[in-house]
């Protein structure tokens, strides 16, 4: 099963962040993870539509996706500034979305994909009714509001179990996201589990090594422990 990464700019060196996308970009990644932030759902505050506005360009040179995962309370105020902004695909908190059905169908009539995502202790159950709507399923392995945690692991069965829960609906296509610690240790089992797209913030953007050489060490962990 092979797995393609998505980068978290929250990690990233925000004083070049055009550079270190650019970078990421250039050594192969086709996805960008906007982490979305709004010290209300999350004790964290992060980044808003402009960013997005501001990668689109450069996201365009590669044909990459802008991928946002809203951690905001009420998501819908913001739907279509994020969407008008570039974002191809958002994802939205189930814990966020008392009308989870109209929000979806929100972002699928502004012309994004429309993603869920739950937190690592909300029970899956809850994505039931609404597998059917989506293009995506993000896993959260630690607890949203940070990068550089370490990952939960509980969070493999859920990969199996929503894996299990797409496949009895024959909705194999859906993409699977994991997204918290994951690294060369943990990106491995993720796959094999059945994500097909890992974020990845601090195991990228760091001051240990290049972001390419992060990048392949990611790749190629993920094809040894196929391998193993
Ligand atoms: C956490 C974010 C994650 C985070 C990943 O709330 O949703 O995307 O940035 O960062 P790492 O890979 O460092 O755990
Ligand atoms: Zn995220």
């Amino acid at each position: 099963m092979s797995i393609e990464i998505a980068p978290s700019i929250l990690a990233a060196d925000i004083s070049r962040l055009g550079e270190q996308v650019r970078e990421a970009f250039a050594a192969g990644t086709r996805w960008l993870h906007v982490d979305v932030m709004d010290g209300q759902f999350v004790p964290n505050i992060s980044f808003g539509p402009h960013i997005v506005a501001a990668l689109r360009p450069i996201a365009d040179e590669y044909d990459a996706v802008l991928d946002c995962h809203l951690m905001i309370a009420d998501p819908d105020r913001y739907l279509e500034d994020f969407v008008k902004a570039g974002a191809d695909a958002v994802t939205v908190h189930v814990e966020t979305c008392p009308h989870l059905h109209r929000t979806v169908q929100h972002i699928r009539t502004l012309g994004a994909r429309p993603g869920v995502t739950l937190n690592p202790a909300t029970p899956l159950v809850m994505l039931e009714e609404i597998l059917g709507d989506v293009d995506l399923v993000l896993l959260m392995t630690v607890n949203p509001g940070f990068g550089g945690q370490s990952f939960i692991p509980g969070g493999l069965a859920r990969i199996a179990r929503v894996r299990q829960m797409l496949r009895d609906r024959n909705r194999g296509q859906v993409t699977i996201q994991v997204d918290g610690g994951i690294n060369a240790e943990t990106i491995g089992p993720v796959a094999q589990a059945g994500a097909t797209v890992a974020v990845v913030g601090s195991a990228v953007f760091n001051h240990r090594a290049p972001v390419a050489d992060n990048l392949a060490a990611l790749h190629d962990a993920a094809v040894q422990h196929r391998v193993m």
